[in-house]
C-alpha cells in the first residue's frame, strides 16, 4: 500500500537524532523549505540558461558521445548559484551529520522538466561497479525548486530498499508501477530538498495530471571518503578543478579532492 506524504514544518538543520536514525532506517529524509528563496530564484534563470542555450545537452554529449573530446563549454557548478548550491553551508552540515565530517562532491544535475515529463522507472543511483557492499555512504539531494504540488511528477520511494545490494536497474522490470512499501512524496513546498541514500530504490511516477508550467530539479551527491568512487563524468578531473579554482569547496578540501576516485570508465 502506498503511504502519502504530510509535512508538518520540521526543524531542517542540525538534524535530530531521530531525524538521523529514520534516515538510516529508511534511506532518505525529506526537508521542507531549505534553500532559502534568494538562492531559489538566483537557481531559476541559471537553469533557464543550462537549458535554452544547450548547455545541459552538451555536457550529456560530452558524457555519452565518445566523438566529444573534453569538457563541456560550461559546468553546472560554474554557474554562480550553482556553485554556491554544491557548498551550501546548512546542507554540508546535513551531510556531515548523515555521513561524518569528510566527503566529496560527486556531480551535479541541473534540469527543467516539462510539463507532461515521462515517469522514470525504479532505479537506484549508488555508483559502484560491480554492486558488492554498502559499507560506505553516497547521497543524492534532490533539490525541488518549485516544491511538489498536483502539477509535478511526485517522487515515489522504497523505504529500506538502500540495505540491498542490488543492480540499479534490478527493479526496471516494475516500470514506474506501486510497489508494496512505497512513499509517495506529492506535496512539498517551494525550495525543498529530498535526501537519498543512493542506494535506495526510487521513481519518478508519472502525472496524469499533466502540469501547466515546468518545474526546475537540481541533484547534487556526495560521498563518504574512505573508499574510491566511479566517477561518472569522463571530464571528472576538470569538473573537480574548477571547483577548487573557484572556491566552492569554503575550507572544505575534501570536497573536490582527486584522490577519492577510481579511474574513468566509459560504460559498454
Ligand atoms: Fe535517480
Amino acid at each position: 500500500m502506498t503511504s502519502r506524504t504530510s509535512f508538518a514544518p520540521e526543524r531542517p538543520f542540525p538534524l535530530e537524532a531521530a531525524q538521523i536514525d529514520r534516515f538510516t532506517r529508511l534511506g532518505y529524509l525529506v526537508l521542507p523549505a531549505f534553500l532559502p528563496d534568494d538562492l531559489v530564484e538566483r537557481l531559476k534563470p541559471e537553469a533557464d540558461r543550462w537549458v535554452d542555450e544547450g548547455l545541459r545537452d552538451a555536457s550529456i554529449q560530452a558524457c555519452v558521445d565518445p566523438a566529444v573530446q573534453g569538457p563541456p563549454p560550461v559546468l553546472e557548478i560554474e554557474l554562480a548559484a550553482h556553485g554556491e548550491l554544491v557548498g551550501h553551508p546548512p546542507l554540508m552540515d546535513v551531510l556531515a551529520q548523515l555521513m561524518g565530517p569528510e566527503f566529496v562532491f560527486h556531480h551535479m544535475h541541473s534540469h527543467r522538466q516539462d510539463p507532461g515529463v515521462p515517469g522514470k522507472n525504479w532505479h537506484h543511483d549508488y555508483e559502484q561497479n560491480p554492486q558488492a557492499e554498502r559499507t560506505h555512504t553516497m547521497i543524492h539531494t534532490l533539490h525541488y525548486l518549485d516544491g511538489i504540488d498536483a502539477g509535478t511528477a511526485p517522487l515515489a520511494v522504497l523505504p529500506g530498499s538502500q540495505h540491498e545490494v542490488a543492480a540499479k536497474d534490478a527493479r526496471d522490470g516494475h516500470g514506474t508501477a506501486e510497489l508494496p512499501g512505497e512513499v509517495v512524496i506529492d506535496r512539498l513546498p517551494p525550495g525543498s530538498t529530498v535526501v537519498l541514500h543512493s542506494a535506495l530504490f526510487h521513481a519518478r511516477r508519472p502525472n496524469p495530471r499533466q502540469g501547466d508550467r515546468p518545474r526546475y530539479l537540481i541533484d547534487t551527491s556526495y560521498c563518504q571518503v574512505g573508499h574510491r568512487w566511479p566517477p561518472v563524468k569522463p571530464f571528472w578531473r576538470h569538473m573537480l578543478r574548477r571547483g577548487r579554482d573557484l572556491g566552492l569547496d569554503r575550507g572544505r578540501p575534501e570536497l573536490f579532492a582527486e584522490r577519492h576516485f577510481e579511474e574513468y570508465v566509459r560504460p559498454a
